[in-house]
């Protein structure tokens, strides 16, 4: 028997679950901690937080699957993406890392733009523009704010690369993950020698880079002890947490999208080419496929977005113990008619990404009114982030992608009513998967195929994952939805200069 773990360093905890040889989740567990933020716009997390989380939910589904540790034959791993973890010499970090929505580089996506020579030869480089979440920024950002730190970095990995280091000892990432540091040449799936030269930054700062599939190495002798394993079980590349939600929805062809609602948001579409979208509003990087692609449209704040809302707005819901806030939210939303009686929420909380690649952009509710009430707020702030990720649906749509189907994943897809309304703003129907694990099912998968279970992800995912419910558009909203979206639209476009001045104050 061979079973596999897949592990999820999320931005508010890390998940981690095992599978049996058919895909059948046996233990799944999680650990949670927080994100400190010194300053407006910024987020920092201590990767030792993701390291204590790791072991405590590894060791926790060995014990309740009650299966023989030597069984155990491979771990995936998957983590948001784009964080920066700085570590010394002697394998030290040197500060907390800068997480993917901090967005205090833009000074550094100006640099590296113009050392790139423009954003149209950047993104001939390395596939995308500089955006403030990607790494490479936060390089930059350390160098030019403390060089003393600078001088002493040695090695900069991705969150998962971390969890990866301390399991095995390896300094190591893989190709969808590296994509999202700016500085892999993403077309032939290996690190940019050219642009790296051009920021003056050292090759050996980076990992090896593998396909995610591969076997970047196996448990050190006492970390397995730790784990409840054996020193033989596998780790493999696994994948950022975007392509390997998409693994966990099956996303393995065109046409099908999945839209994952997590704390960010995010619309993605596999391909079998390197696509781009010219003004660089979407992210081409590599897919956890090998020698596969992707293009994915990101909203910064998604679930996050609802969950700044209870924790912030209804603090007494979210004091009150023993009963679930979210329900109570959800319930109040449903009460109101689609387009929350013309009160719009552009989910900005965070800055934006697609398509508008503004770090200064503001979260803001427009068109408030005396009959307003908090199931108003609480649908809008649903519609906006459904109306955020139509804009990368539409941008697809203009690039000739075909979209025969759309799976809704993340937290936030466990509410009805938000499927609902993702079906009725796309006007496609909202599928929901067997499995509801999307990440850390996805890199489970990566490490069966990894120990040989399976010939590659297209045969695991197709052995392992089903459409089980669709959610169709309802065409009254959907004819309101059209009328509402450049409304939502012209939110951005008339308080772009508005929200510049904001950050000023
Ligand atoms: C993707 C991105 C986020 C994080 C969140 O580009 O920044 O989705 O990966 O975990």
């Amino acid at each position: 028997m061979g079973y596999t773990i897949g592990v999820d360093i999320g931005t508010s905890g890390t998940k981690s679950l095992l599978i049996d040889p058919d895909g059948n989740i046996l233990a799944e567990s999680s650990a949670t901690y927080g994100v400190s933020m010194p300053k407006p716009m910024w987020t920092e997390q201590d990767p030792e937080d993701w390291w204590n989380a790791t072991v405590k939910t590894v060791r926790a589904v060995v014990r309740s699957a009650k299966v023989k540790p030597a069984d155990v034959k491979a771990i995936g791993l998957s983590g948001q993406m784009h964080g920066s973890v700085f570590l010394d010499a002697k394998g030290k970090v040197i500060r907390p890392a800068l997480l993917w929505n901090d967005q205090r580089t833009a000074a550094e996506c100006e640099e590296i733009t113009e050392r790139a020579g423009g954003k149209k030869k950047l993104i001939k480089m390395v596939g995308n523009p500089a955006l403030t979440g990607f790494t490479a920024p936060k390089i930059l950002w350390l160098r030019n704010n403390e060089p003393r730190r600078f001088d002493r970095l040695k090695h900069v990995l991705l969150p998962k690369d971390e969890i990866r280091r301390r399991l095995t000892g390896e300094l190591a990432t893989e190709v969808s993950d590296a994509s999202g540091m700016l500085l892999l040449d993403v077309a032939r799936r290996k690190w940019s020698t050219t642009l790296l030269k051009k920021l003056e930054l050292d090759p050996e700062l980076l990992g090896t880079v593998y396909e995610s599939e591969d076997v970047t190495g196996t448990l050190r002798k006492e970390v397995a002890d730790q784990l409840g394993l054996t020193a033989d079980c596998k780790v493999v590349g696994g994948a950022g947490d975007c392509a390997a939600g998409a693994l966990g929805n099956g996303i393995v062809r065109r046409g099908v999208l999945t839209a994952s609602l997590g704390t960010s948001g995010v619309l993605f579409m596999h391909s079998d080419q390197p696509q781009y979208d010219s003004q660089g509003r979407l992210h081409t990087f590599c897919h956890a496929v090998r020698g596969k692609w992707h293009m994915m449209g990101v909203t910064l704040s998604a679930a996050g977005s609802l969950q700044w809302f209870v924790e912030n707005v209804c603090t007494e819901l979210a004091k009150r113990r023993g009963q679930d806030p979210y329900k109570t939210i959800n319930s109040e939303a449903h009460a109101i008619p689609a387009g929350s009686e013309g009160l719009v929420f552009a989910p900005y909380l965070a800055g934006e990404r697609t398509p508008h690649a503004d770090p200064l952009a503001r979260g803001c509710f427009v068109g408030l009114t005396a009959k307003h009430t908090r199931g108003h707020m609480a649908r809008a702030v649903m519609e906006g982030v459904a109306m955020s990720l139509r804009e990368s649906l539409e941008i697809m749509k203009s690039l000739d992608v075909p979209v025969r189907e759309m799976r809704l994943s993340g937290g936030g897809a466990k509410s009805q009513l938000w499927k609902q309304i993702f079906a009725d703003v796309m006007n496609e129907a909202s599928c929901t998967i067997n499995a509801e694990q999307g990440p850390a099912y996805g890199v489970a998968l990566l490490a069966a195929v990894g120990s040989g279970q399976y010939s590659n992800i297209q045969e695991a995912c197709k052995a392992t994952i089903e459409v089980v419910a669709k959610t169709p558009p309802k065409r009254a909203d959907v004819r309101k939805y059209d009328q509402l979206f450049p409304v939502y639209q012209s939110v951005y476009s008339q308080l772009k200069d508005t929200f510049a001045a904001l950050s000023e104050i």
